[in-house]
């Protein structure tokens, strides 16, 4: 049985990933609206990600014998100011998510939930990943100003990102 504490930190977070996961899928709206395919698969698989976070919170609660609680979803940013821009604002969502998983991680330790200790471990692993990758991305966004034929290139190699669950892998 899970502790209110925790349970509601939990609760809080499923409906933190699925904002991430709304918050991907309208990036994949700009990106595709904007003729960039390959960006708007990339994020499109990013959203398909964050659902798999949101559900392997959900699961987790279920397994513990609590109850999920579903809540409303923030409305998110449905206009950017370029391909930058989207990815700075992927950056900072992303360390924001960080710095959730480390305060809910807090709450596990500070109430002795070692299984949740545990549980969360896959996420601060996942939110290492998320930064890196994202990062690398803006990166060489910035070495090609986010313009010219390097943005082709670069829609193309997005292209081939194909969704896997690694939520179920880990298992
Ligand atoms: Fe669910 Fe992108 O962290």
């Amino acid at each position: 049985m899970l502790k209110e504490k925790v349970l509601n930190a939990i609760n809080e977070q499923i409906n933190a990933e699925q904002f991430s996961a709304f918050l991907y899928l309208s990036m994949s709206a700009y990106f595709y609206e904007k003729g960039l395919p390959g960006f708007g698969n990339w994020m499109f698989i990013q959203y398909q990600e964050e659902l798999t976070h949101a559900n392997k919170f959900f699961n987790y609660v279920n397994e513990r014998g609590g109850k999920a609680v579903i809540k409303a979803i923030d409305q998110v940013d449905t206009d950017f100011a370029g391909v930058i821009d989207v990815f700075e604002k992927t950056l900072a969502h992303e360390q924001h998510v960080t710095d959730r998983i480390n305060k809910l991680m807090d709450v596990a330790i500070a109430e002795s939930d070692h299984a949740t200790v545990s549980f969360l471990k896959w996420f601060v692993d996942e939110q290492v990943e998320e930064e890196a990758n994202v990062t690398e991305i803006l990166d060489t966004l910035k070495l090609i100003n986010g313009q010219g034929n390097g943005i082709f290139m670069l829609d193309r190699e997005m292209r081939s990102r194909v969704f896997v669950d690694e939520t179920q892998a880990a298992e």
